[in-house]
């Protein structure tokens, strides 16, 4: 059943305090394939939280959108991927360079591991507006800057982009057919908005060109999170 490309499709995102992250990693266990960690816990549990959800059998996307120094980023990279982490996010800001140094790190890693995690660029963060922009010196239209980091990342060794669903087919056209689209702002129709303004339901963002969604508070503060994650992967298999 995991191997199914609906499930694998569908990344939880865990963003709470590390005995709720395991609960719901039990609960969802044989069911959800992905877990996403992002800062927030991983800066509270460290590496551990990541070899707890492997221990349990899913994928960890390892969220913590490395920006700093090439020769940092590396270090980072490597040092996540021996975590155990599958999938990790980088910022396409820090420059190609950077970019470059986070898939060598990757590729140290997985020269101990066996396999090498799959990498994706932060472009513009979407929480940026024009004038966001515009504070940090850069002119372009946002979708420009977007548009100009993706490709960016992708010359250097990055597997895709992290973006919001409405940017998801242009960021298809430009990753290629091979490429990851990550697209959280994801809310099955009826759900809590929480703070979430642009939002797609999962199927529309798959239909756009996402290759993955990530999903947190509808699946894990609903009262039934395994009923909430097995409604969003029907609603996919209806368009795959
Ligand atoms: O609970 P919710 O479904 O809003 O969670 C979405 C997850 O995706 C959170 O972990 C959030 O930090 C992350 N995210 C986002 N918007 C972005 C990038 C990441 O909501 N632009």
């Amino acid at each position: 059943m995991l191997d199914e490309q609906a499930r694998d499709r569908v990344i939880v995102a865990i963003d709470c305090d590390r005995q709720r992250a395991l609960e719901l990693a039990d609960s969802l266990s044989g069911h959800a394939v992905w877990l996403k960690v992002g800062m927030t816990l991983f800066y509270a549990e460290g590496p551990s939280i990541v070899r707890e959800f492997k221990e349990r059998g899913f994928k960890v996307f390892l969220d913590l959108k490395f920006h700093d120094i090439p020769h940092q980023v590396r270090g980072a990279a490597r040092s996540a991927a021996l975590a155990g982490a599958d999938l990790m996010s980088v910022h396409g800001l820090g420059s190609g360079a950077m970019l470059a140094a986070c898939r060598e790190g990757a590729e140290e890693a997985a020269a101990v591991r066996g396999d090498r995690p799959h990498l994706v660029a932060i472009t513009v963060l979407t929480s940026m507006s024009q004038d966001s922009l515009t504070e940090i010196g850069v002119s372009d239209e946002v979708a420009v800057e977007a548009e100009r980091l993706a490709l960016l990342a992708r010359a250097n060794g990055i597997d895709g982009v992290v973006c919001s669903p409405r940017e998801a087919s242009r960021m298809r056209e430009l990753v290629g057919d091979d490429g990851l689209v990550v697209t959280p702002g994801v809310r099955p129709a009826g759900a809590e908005l929480g703070d979430q303004t642009r939002v797609a339901t999962p199927a529309s963002a798959i239909e756009s060109g996402a290759s993955h969604i990530v999903v947190g508070r509808p699946i894990t503060g609903a009262d039934d999170p395994v009923a909430a994650f097995e409604a969003i992967v029907d609603e996919l298999r209806a368009v795959e």
